[in-house]
């Protein structure tokens, strides 16, 4: 069922909502850390992110963060609210993302998934993605980044 959803870009204005979200969805926000208000603004100043918001009138209800590194994309905090699920919701936000990076040139997409995260990986299975089981490496300057 498709639902009455826009989806714009997020800001510094969304972000209570945003933290709220992620939490919902067992995403465990760094709020003292690279998704602390302050880290959050500068990501969202950085003109090649593109950080969507799906809302429901005023209400957040999905995010994506997608960001990269002139090589490729990175399609991260992929959330939708629970009440929201299996709408298509999550593969709105990641093609729309998808497109705000392909406009910059990138042709490749990638997302970090946890081996049990069996909707993760069946949305981006579902989007065209190989799903390649790899090591995860890395290092943190300090616990709370
Ligand atoms: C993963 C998540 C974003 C999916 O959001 P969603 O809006 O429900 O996903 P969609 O409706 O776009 O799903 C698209 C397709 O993916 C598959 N899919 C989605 N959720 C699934 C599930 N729980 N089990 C099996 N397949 C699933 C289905 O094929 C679905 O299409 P269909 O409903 O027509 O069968 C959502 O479950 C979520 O927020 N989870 C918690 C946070 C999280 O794990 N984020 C990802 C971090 S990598």
């Amino acid at each position: 069922m498709t639902i009455a959803i826009r989806i714009r870009r997020l800001r510094l204005a969304d972000y209570d909502a945003m933290v709220r979200l992620l939490r919902l969805c067992g995403l465990n926000p760094r709020t003292k850390g690279r998704e602390s208000r302050t880290s959050i603004a500068a990501q969202l100043r950085t003109p090649r992110n593109r950080y969507l918001g799906a809302f429901e009138g005023a209400r957040l209800v999905g995010t994506v963060f997608g960001t990269h590194d002139g090589r490729k994309g990175w399609i991260n905090r992929l959330a939708v609210h629970p009440d929201y699920r299996r709408r298509h919701l999550a593969r709105r936000l990641v093609r729309l993302c998808e497109r705000g990076l392909r406009e910059q040139g990138i042709q490749v997409f990638a997302a970090l998934i946890e081996p049990d995260n069996v909707a993760s990986e069946a949305v981006f299975r579902g989007l065209g993605y190989e799903i390649d089981p790899m090591l995860y490496a890395r290092r943190k300057i300090h616990p709370g980044v």
